[in-house]
């Protein structure tokens, strides 16, 4: 298959790319300088170009709480031009199937966990990510109705739990938590710290999969495409609490401190769990467990960031 990949360079998309699956398949994947897609002309040009027979839509703007407060205007409007313009573009050049990338925050911020897929929409979403959640939202949505007006034409949507894993962001400004563990409890090695502070009380619980277990995921997506529902969620099933990631974490560094809960900083949502019986029913679980996951995240780390090593 001649496979276009989005967002190639980020997460996501190095997982892709890195996955034994998708070495048989002809691999597309231009940087944002290649194809910008927040240009709708370039978009159309380079599909008519290059004419892939499947697209996998991982790019966008993706950042943690402080981005997505301090930036709604570019969270809301570059996803949603993003999404607007690849999609139909696709739907102009006629490419058969695309496979769109939504994200967790599209659930209504009190809808019960764990988070069934028909909940989108039916709800008031969390505020500190309400652009980014609208564009993905309506992204997801614009899938439907392409699908609608032309069945010849499959466009659906992922919904991955939070991820982490090789090529996570590692920068304290723009990292995902478990970076952001991983570098403290490093600090806390190197530095001989005999405790590691966790904001509240460490009870929140959160579900993280590995990224290539997503990347496990999208291949069986591509095969089964068809049986594929307009909306999917992917996840573990089950989740931690924040003190199992710290612990799991302590563990992989042999960190023997403990930990000291500041109660007075917030926690967050106390859950945030998909339901993954879609993604179950095609007979898929995703198989890395969190030590694996963890050590092979540090180890990609102590890899990219060599001073990090201990
Ligand atoms: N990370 C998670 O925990 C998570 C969880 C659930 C869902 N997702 C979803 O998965 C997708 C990928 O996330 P990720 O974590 O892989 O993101 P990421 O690491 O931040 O990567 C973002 C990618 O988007 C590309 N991009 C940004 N602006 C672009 C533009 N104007 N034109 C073309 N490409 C552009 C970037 O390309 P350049 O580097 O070339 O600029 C980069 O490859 C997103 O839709 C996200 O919502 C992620």
């Amino acid at each position: 298959m001649k496979l276009l990949i989005t967002g190639a360079s980020g997460m996501v998309g190095q997982n892709l790319i890195e996955h034994p699956d998708f070495q048989s398949h002809t691999l597309l994947r231009p940087s944002s300088k290649e194809l910008n897609l927040l240009n709708r002309d370039a978009v159309v040009e380079y599909l008519k170009t290059n004419t892939p027979d499947f697209i996998i839509h991982a790019a966008g703007r993706v950042g943690g709480i402080q981005a997505n407060i301090k930036h709604p205007v570019a969270f809301l409007t570059e996803n949603m031009d993003m999404g607007f313009n690849l999609l139909l573009a696709a739907q102009a050049v006629g490419i058969p199937q695309l496979l769109n990338l939504g994200s967790s925050c599209m659930y209504p911020r009190n809808a019960p966990n764990p988070l069934k897929e028909e909940l989108v929409l039916k709800g008031e979403l969390e505020p500190t990510n309400e652009g980014y959640a609208i564009a993905k939202c309506a992204v997801s949505r614009l899938c439907d109705y392409i699908h609608a007006e032309n069945e010849n034409l499959q466009y659906k949507t992922l919904i991955p739990c939070n991820l982490y894993g090789r090529w996570d962001k590692f920068d304290p400004k723009n990292s995902h938590l478990i970076p952001a563990i991983i570098a403290k409890t490093l600090k806390a090695v190197q530095e001989g710290h005999h405790s590691i502070e966790i904001w509240g009380d460490g009870s929140a619980r959160r579900e993280f999969m590995y990224a290539e277990d997503l990347a496990d995921f999208i291949s069986l997506a591509l095969s089964r495409f068809e049986e594929l529902e307009q909306l999917t969620n992917v996840g573990l099933g089950f989740d931690y609490s924040i003190k199992d990631y710290y612990q799991a974490t302590a563990e992989s560094f042999s960190f023997k401190g403990g930990f000291a809960f500041d109660l007075s900083k917030p926690t967050g949502m106390k859950q945030k769990l998909v339901d993954c019986k879609r993604a179950h029913a095609l007979g898929w679980k995703a198989k890395t467990d969190l030590k694996t996951g963890i050590s092979k995240t540090i180890a990609f780390y102590q890899e990219e960031y060599r001073g990090a090593s201990v």
